[in-house]
Order: C-alpha cells, then sequence, then structure tokens
C-alpha cells in the first residue's frame, strides 16, 4: 500500500534529564526513561545523551512490505545503501545527516477533537455559556508528531530522497523549503535549506488554537526564556503555531488547524510571495527563528 506516517523520533540532547522536563511539561507522558508518548500517536520522541543536539533517528511507518522492498529500490535507484532485516529497513541522506528506519505500523488512529462553538457577527454559535477553551483546566496534551523541519546543506539531495527514495509527496515548495507530506497532513517533514545540517524544529498537533495557546502560555510561564515565536498563525499549511525553546536548543511548535490534503490534485494554493513564505500573522518574526542561536557550534 503505502509509506502512511511518521512514527517515533530520536533527539540526541547533551541533557536528557533537562530535556525530559521539558517535553514532560510539553504534555508527552513519560512511559520509561527517555521515551514519551503523545495521545494517539503512541510512543513518538526518544531522548538520547548527545555531545551535541540533533535529530538522531527518523522512523516511518509503512502499510506492507511490499512498501520496503519499494523503498529499498527507490532509495538504490538513488545509488544510496539501504540495509534489510527483516520487517525493518534502514537508510541514511548523507548531505542531512538524516538516518530514516521504516517498518510495517498500523495507520494512526485520530481521535476527534471536540468542536469549539466561535461567535461572530450575526453568527451566533454559543450563547448563555462561556467558550470551551476559557473552562479548561486539564494540561493541554499533544494528540500526535505533526512534523520535523530539517535544514540541509544539499536541500535539493535532501528532498530527492524523501520523495523519489521514501515516497513523500510534495505540498508546498517555496525557494528555500519544500513541504512533504506523507499522509493528509499537508506536511509531515520540511526540508529548508541550509549552511550545514541541522534540526531547526519539532512539531506537536493539539485540539485547537486554544491549546495552542493554553500550552504555549503555560510553558513560557514557567520559564519565559522558552519563549521563540508565538502565537501565530502561518500561510503555508496554514497552522496556528506557537514556538518554544528546549534546553538542548531544538524548537517545539504545538500546532492546530494544519492543511489537510486528501487529493493532491485538488490542492491549489497560492504563489507564496513576501513575508506570506513564512507566516500569515504573528508577533514580529525572531531572527533567531532564521538563524538559530547555536548555528556556529552546530557547524563546526
Ligand atoms: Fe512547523
Amino acid at each position: 500500500m503505502a509509506l502512511h506516517r511518521l512514527t517515533t523520533i530520536t533527539l540526541g540532547v547533551p541533557d536528557p534529564a533537562a530535556a525530559a522536563a521539558f517535553y514532560r511539561e510539553f504534555g508527552l507522558r513519560e512511559t520509561a526513561t527517555g521515551i514519551f508518548a503523545t495521545t494517539d500517536g503512541g510512543e513518538q520522541l526518544r531522548l538520547a545523551a548527545a555531545p551535541r543536539r540533533g535529530l538522531l533517528e527518523l522512523g516511518l511507518g509503512v502499510d506492507d512490505p511490499d512498501d520496503l522492498a519499494r523503498m529499498a529500490r527507490s532509495i538504490e535507484g538513488l545509488g544510496l545503501g539501504v540495509e534489510r532485516n527483516g520487517a525493518t529497513l534502514r537508510a541514511i541522506e548523507p548531505a542531512a545527516r538524516l538516518r530514516v528506519t521504516a517498518a510495517i505500523a498500523p495507520r494512526i488512529v485520530e481521535t476527534a477533537a471536540s468542536r469549539s462553538t466561535s461567535n461572530g457577527p450575526g453568527r451566533i454559535e454559543r450563547t448563555n455559556r462561556p467558550a470551551d477553551g476559557v473552562l479548561r483546566t486539564d494540561p493541554v496534551q499533544p494528540q500526535k508528531l505533526s512534523h520535523l523541519a530539517l535544514a540541509s546543506p544539499d536541500a535539493d539531495q535532501t528532498i530527492r530522497f524523501l520523495t523519489d527514495g521514501l515516497g513523500f509527496r510534495t505540498s508546498d515548495r517555496i525557494q528555500l523549503v519544500a513541504f512533504l507530506r506523507c499522509s493528509d497532513d499537508h506536511h509531515n517533514v520540511a526540508v529548508q535549506a541550509g549552511p550545514c545540517a541541522f534540526l531547526h524544529h519539532t512539531a506537536w498537533e493539539v485540539a485547537d488554537v486554544d491549546e495552542v495557546g493554553r500550552g504555549g502560555a503555560a510553558m513560557v510561564r514557567t520559564d519565559p526564556a522558552r519563549q521563540l515565536w508565538g502565537l501565530g498563525r502561518h500561510a503555508i499549511g496554514s497552522n496556528f503555531f506557537w514556538y518554544l525553546r528546549d534546553p538542548a536548543g531544538h524548537f517545539a511548535e504545538y500546532v492546530s488547524d494544519l492543511d489537510r490534503i486528501t487529493d493532491g490534485a485538488a490542492y491549489a494554493p497560492p504563489v507564496w510571495e513576501g513575508p506570506q513564505a513564512i507566516y500569515a500573522w504573528a508577533p514580529p518574526l525572531p531572527g533567531e527563528f532564521l538563524m538559530p542561536a547555536d548555528l556556529p557550534s552546530l557547524m563546526e
């Protein structure tokens, strides 16, 4: 059948205990030391001690052995090596130093988020009670790993590996970034041109914009130094966002209302120009979003 989802990512971090505390507070559930689950996606984050921060492994889910065989042929067709071990395939894309493990995995079953009513002039959906987002008191819990964004010094090669090799489809492509999907999410992996290979951010889907706001606000209330950028809304993909800094220097994004593409031929976005390439509305774009503060050390 097909490649259908991101399964799990492994992040290398210099201080696993500090990173664990961050992701616990972010709303992921720690199932064992350094292993974190989303509510719908299962164990989707692993933390491993490493001298410098980065993505150590990306896990992908496919439907059946034919998918792995097809993937292996396609990767070999790009001149890259593939390691097959039973129901698992491993490969490395050298430019982004992207290590991928694909395995047969069940499709994700998403718990339907409850529909929040909202009022507008002439459109009254909620009367005689406060808004749902105001009344919520439970901690924010991401439902699944939405996407990650990688920088590559040879973005074209990395994009080719993901599309021609692994089977990702392209949703949007602007000069500096390709938005690729392996599900009906607008993007599951974004690849941007960069001076070296690094992980820009991971993104975690929550129910709605109130959860993005509640999550981001709670994280910043504990430690204002975590604030990177948000609340805002991207134009490409449409998602609401709030980006935070984890203790290792990775950015972690709360996401809601991402575009879904069920028919690639029907998706006809505008030509993204100017600031729209990065966002629709938000507080001023921090320079660090484009140029992470630790980039000089990652380039060494
Ligand atoms: Fe993102």
